[in-house]
């Protein structure tokens, strides 16, 4: 369904993201696992059209999603990282807008927005500005305007950061109960605990580059009787995070 063939990205000649190739299918939630600053964003970026590529290409269908990417995005889903809104506008002039961009038929478009309102505890607030709004409702404003017009697939770049537990607990039950239903979904998160309860299968970046693709079974079983979290630490990071966390305790009441 949607393919990434040998995604590259260097922002001033330095690779943020080299020969990134994955394909995600309907039913599949694909985790993208990687501590900060190993391209997670940016291999979103260009999956979603808002980053060209510097080598390779984001195939949807076969075809180059830059070929109309108009249409793709009709099918596409996103929650950013960053809940950037236009903070003059209510939340629900915010979710109008989007789903008047999104060429949504008008008798959809309210009954929807007020729903989806109503089930991210968000009705109360819906003629607030959204200036009024904490990082938590944001999210799940921009929650809503990912999900409102029933995409196949979606993308969520850290979507539970700044949500309350009750609303992760959501939004992690929503995510598995979409790809069971057959949407291709892509998560992104630095949270290894998440990624292990979610999603079907794994890709590992560390430095830009995969270091591990495949279903979360098998990369669990890869390392027997080790956590996930433990595999995730052996494979991305250099540093001992035992070793460090008691270092920092000592330096706390160090002289
Ligand atoms: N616009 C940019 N200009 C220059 N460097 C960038 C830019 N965006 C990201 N980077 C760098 O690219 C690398 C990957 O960043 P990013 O994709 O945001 O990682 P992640 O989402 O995994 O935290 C980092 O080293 C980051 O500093
Ligand atoms: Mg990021």
């Amino acid at each position: 369904m949607l393919e990434a063939v040998g995604l590259t990205k260097c922002y001033a000649s330095i690779p943020a993201v080299q020969e990134v190739s994955f394909s995600l299918q309907p039913h599949h939630v694909l985790g993208c696992l990687g501590p900060n600053g190993s391209g997670k964003s940016t291999t979103v970026k260009m999956l979603i059209g808002l980053l060209d590529p510097t080598h390779g290409q984001v195939l949807f269908n076969g075809e180059d999603i830059r070929h109309n990417l108009v249409a793709y995005r009709k099918r596409l889903g996103y929650v950013p990282e960053e809940p950037n809104l236009y903070p003059y506008l209510t939340g629900r002039e915010y979710l109008e807008m989007v789903g008047t961009f999104r060429d949504m038929p008008a008798e959809q478009l309210l009954p929807r927005i007020d729903a989806l309102l109503e089930l991210f505890a968000l009705y109360s607030h819906r003629h607030s500005a959204i200036a009024s709004y904490s990082k938590g409702m944001r999210q799940r404003i921009l929650l809503i305007a990912a999900l409102m017009d029933n995409p196949e697939i979606l993308i969520f770049d850290e979507p539970l950061s700044g949500l309350d537990v009750t609303s992760a607990l959501v939004v992690k039950n929503l995510i598995k109960l979409l790809g069971q239903q057959g949407r291709a979904i892509f998560y992104c998160s630095h949270v290894l605990e998440v990624v292990e309860q979610v999603c079907s299968h794994l890709l590992i970046l560390r430095k830009g580059i995969v270091i591990a693709h495949d279903t979360t079974t098998a990369i669990q079983k890869n390392i027997e009787h080790v956590s996930l979290e433990r595999t995730f630490m052996h494979l991305v990071e250099d540093v001992d995070a035992e070793k460090i966390t008691g270092e920092i305790v000592a330096a706390m009441s160090a002289a």
